[in-house]
């Protein structure tokens, strides 16, 4: 796992656009978020990237995405941007994710996270968002 700097947006672009292909951001959308007060980038060498920003006590994912599935990796990104988002000063960690996404909900209840929200009708597609967060104890 390895904290990103700028010359790490071309590789987190390359893995996002695996892990949302109908959605993926460009490597100069990574680099001006790296470059962002309270922005923090982690990336996994076996293919995942997680961001994460940090403001007071409050922190948010502002994404998560693997290259390949179910190897773990999206749990050890996610326990390190709770690390993270801890030793930034965050008490509390939230994220947004589709109701309809059964993997990233079943990481998410694995690590603690509780419904705190819900935003009708988010998605084109007319789904619905789920505000999760965890306290970082
Ligand atoms: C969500 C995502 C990051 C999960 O990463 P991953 O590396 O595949 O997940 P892991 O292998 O670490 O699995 C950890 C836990 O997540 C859950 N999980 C992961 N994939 C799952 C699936 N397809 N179905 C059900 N549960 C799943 C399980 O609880 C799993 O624990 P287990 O292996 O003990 O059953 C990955 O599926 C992904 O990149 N999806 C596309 C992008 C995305 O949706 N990002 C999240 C946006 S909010």
């Amino acid at each position: 796992m390895t904290r990103c700097a700028i010359h790490h947006a071309a590789a987190m672009a390359a893995v996002h656009a695996i892990a949302f292909p109908d959605d993926p951001w460009s490597e100069s959308s990574f680099s001006r978020l790296l470059g962002q007060p309270g922005v923090a980038g982690l990336i996994d060498e076996r293919g995942g990237i997680v961001m994460l920003r940090c403001i007071a006590d409050e922190a948010e994912i502002l994404t998560l995405g693997v290259a390949s599935p179910r190897l773990g990796i999206g749990l050890a990104l996610m326990q390190a941007a709770i690390a993270q988002a801890k030793s930034q000063g965050a008490a509390t960690l939230h994220l947004e994710v589709a109701e309809s996404n059964t993997a990233a909900c079943a990481l998410y209840k694995q690590l603690g996270f509780k419904q705190t929200g819900r935003r009708q009708k988010y998605y084109d597609n007319g789904g619905d968002a789920l505000v999760l967060s965890l306290n970082t104890g």
